[in-house]
């Protein structure tokens, strides 16, 4: 059975000027291990798409049709809290700007140790230690110093990797990535990318705690429009590319 089966996705925004539909009849299932990347031109609704699968589509935008689906049971028409539960425990988000993701008041030990005990039934002191070896997980060397630190003390690329270490902190299933390398430097990206295709290898592989990773990014998706076909080429090409940086690095 698909992780995550989306089928004939709508999304749309009521306006004065009447109904804008901004993803229209988008089908697409994810199996468990599976990565897959979505690609299409700007505005074309990639980022919706996630959204929408994640529950966070800003009102008056609603999903007007279709259904989504995690391991069988739908989703889409769950009450807000408990969206909110799905979404921190079995769906994990990476962003393209991790300082979205994080709160710049809080050291990033807090902010992990927080998303833990939420979500999983830890004490303190299991959470701090999952926090730590989740930092080590996702390549921050000294985490007992660094645990203790604010985002600002960090980088682009560590903190993107805080933020997926955030995502990864309720071993969720599934994890949406939206342009998570768009904001960084060409050769963080490489890594962050890198560093995901790890992480899906290693918990794919993990039994019923494998996480699974939707890699989303400005990539055409296959049985798309088709209107822009010299667009999607170009970023099939750079889908590629990332994917063979990806793959050197690892080996
Ligand atoms: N709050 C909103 N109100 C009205 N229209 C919206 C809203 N948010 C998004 N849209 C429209 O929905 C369409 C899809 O937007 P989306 O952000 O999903 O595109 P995208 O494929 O992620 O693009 P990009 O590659 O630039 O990130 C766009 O045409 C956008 O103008
Ligand atoms: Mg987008």
């Amino acid at each position: 059975m698909a992780l995550l089966s989306v089928e004939r996705l709508r999304v749309e925004f009521p306006t004065r000027r009447g109904l804008l539909v901004a993803v229209d009849d988008v089908s697409f299932a994810i199996a468990p291990g599976e990565v897959l990347g979505v690609v299409g031109e700007s505005g074309a609704g990639k980022s919706l798409t996630g959204a929408a699968i994640i529950g966070l589509i800003d009102p008056p935008g609603r999903i007007g049709a279709g259904q989504v689906l995690l391991d069988g049971r739908r989703i889409d028409n769950l009450p807000a809290e408990a969206m909110r539960r799905v979404r921190g425990r079995e769906i994990g988000a990476v962003f393209q700007d991790p300082l979205t993701s994080l709160n710049p008041l809080y050291t990033i030990g807090r902010q992990l140790i927080e998303t833990i005990t939420t979500h999983l039934d830890m004490s303190p002191g299991e959470a701090r230690q999952r926090a730590l070896d989740l930092l080590a997980e996702v390549g921050i060397s000294a985490p007992k110093r660094r645990i203790d630190h604010y985002p600002h003390q960090f980088s682009g690329g560590m903190r993107q990797r805080v933020v997926i270490a955030l995502a990864l902190a309720a071993k969720p299933k599934l994890i949406i990535a939206d342009e998570p390398t768009t904001a960084l430097d060409v050769s963080i990206q490489a890594q962050i990318i890198a560093l995901l295709k790890r992480l899906c290898r290693d918990h794919g592989t993990a039994g019923d705690h494998g996480q699974h990773l939707a890699r989303r990014a400005a990539r055409p998706r296959p049985g798309g429009s088709g209107r822009h076909p010299a667009g999607l080429g170009a970023a099939a090409v750079r889908l590629r590319e990332l994917r063979a940086a990806a793959a050197n690095r690892c080996a």
